[in-house]
């Protein structure tokens, strides 16, 4: 074994993370539930919604039988709900298969599965020699191998999965992949802690005093803001939801219906078969997304409900069991935060 991978292994043994839901099973579904609830996420948020998730969903098949509207929900408020989308999709191929797939290449090919998830999947349930690259260890990697250059360029990428397939030992794949992944979120972060680092004496950007340098930040364009006006439509104690067409931002989630700039009035009679009888702007909020913010200005409308217009994608429900249903953060946060308002029905 490298020394890199038997002094990571050493560490892992002392203080790497351990006792987490998803660890101490060999059971390949828990482990990628847990790493693909661990994409863009961190530990302590992800844990009381993956036991929630395991409780209703304890198998594949349970999974793979849902409605995605109850996946959604219980993904609801964890983000990125495309996660959610391709893991019920992959437990329905899954099942059509007739049994988890069996190597990294193979898991690589479900939807939402990328290589590094695919191959830490591969390394905790099969003990397979699969090399891992998150965006951690890709900063342990370059610090310490000194490769320069922003993660992402062609180059800078090649050079460090060929490094991440040359280190990877022999024996003890389990315990060196999570030690990497320990490493890379609680060591060698932005401002990395090279007094606790098992491999800091040999770690090039730190001999060269350049941990800030490497690697290079992302060039970051500044994102471009988005402001939508979200209709809060009360009627009788109840408040009225769209279902966001997927794909697009919250696909398949239960939002409030958005106004057109002009004619709220007009739109609500027309489209969503109510008559505003006041309005009230309430605070905004914002929500950030990868490549775009959102500003949200939501306006609190109690309405008379004309009587045609009921359509699928609708949706009249009560406050309380909004809060509950397969709703954005903001959504919930609406409900909740101006609930005193939502609740003064008329
Ligand atoms: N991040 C991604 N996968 C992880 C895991 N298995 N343990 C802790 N953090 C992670």
């Amino acid at each position: 074994m490298s020394k890199f991978a038997s002094a990571l292994v050493e560490w892992q043994k002392q203080h790497g993370r351990r006792g987490l839901p998803w660890q101490g099973t060999r059971d390949p579904y828990r482990i990628w539930l847990s790493e693909v609830m661990l994409q863009q996420t961190q530990v302590a948020a992800v844990i009381p919604y993956y036991e929630r998730f395991l409780r209703r969903f304890p198998s594949i098949e349970a999974l793979a039988s849902a409605s995605e509207d109850e996946v959604l929900q219980l993904w609801s408020g964890l983000g990125y709900y495309a996660r959610g989308r391709n893991l019920h999709a992959a437990a329905k191929a899954v099942v059509a298969r007739g049994s988890f797939p069996g190597t990294a290449a193979e898991i690589e090919e479900l939807p939402g599965i990328g290589r590094s998830t695919a191959a830490a999947i591969a390394a905790f349930a099969f003990g397979e020699r699969a090399a891992i690259l998150d965006g951690n260890v890709k900063r342990v990697l370059a610090r310490c191998f000194g490769i320069e250059g922003w993660p992402g360029e062609k180059a800078v990428e090649e050079a460090l999965w060929g490094r991440a397939n040359r280190l990877l030992p022999q024996n003890e794949i389990e315990a060196y992949t999570q030690a990497l992944m320990d490493l890379g979120a609680s060591v060698c972060t932005r401002t990395p802690k090279c007094s606790a680092c098992p491999v800091s004496r040999n770690c090039s950007a730190r001999r060269q005093g350049r941990t800030a340098e490497i690697p290079a930040p992302r060039p970051r364009r500044a994102l471009p803001q988005k402001c939508v006006t979200w209709l809060l439509l009360l009627n009788r104690g109840q408040v009225l939801l769209e279902k966001r067409p997927a794909p697009g931002i919250w696909g398949g989630l239960w939002s409030f219906p958005e106004a057109p700039v002009n004619d709220v009035g007009d739109y609500c009679a027309a489209k969503l078969g109510c008559e505003i009888l006041t309005k009230k702007k309430l605070a905004g909020l914002e929500h950030g997304f990868t490549h775009f913010r959102l500003q949200i200005r939501p306006l609190l409308c109690h309405v008379a409900k004309t009587p045609q217009l009921e359509s699928p994608g609708r949706l009249w429900i009560g406050i309380g069991q909004a809060r509950d249903a397969a709703v954005p953060a903001p959504v919930r946060k609406l409900l909740c935060r101006d609930f005193l308002h939502l609740l003064a029905t008329r």
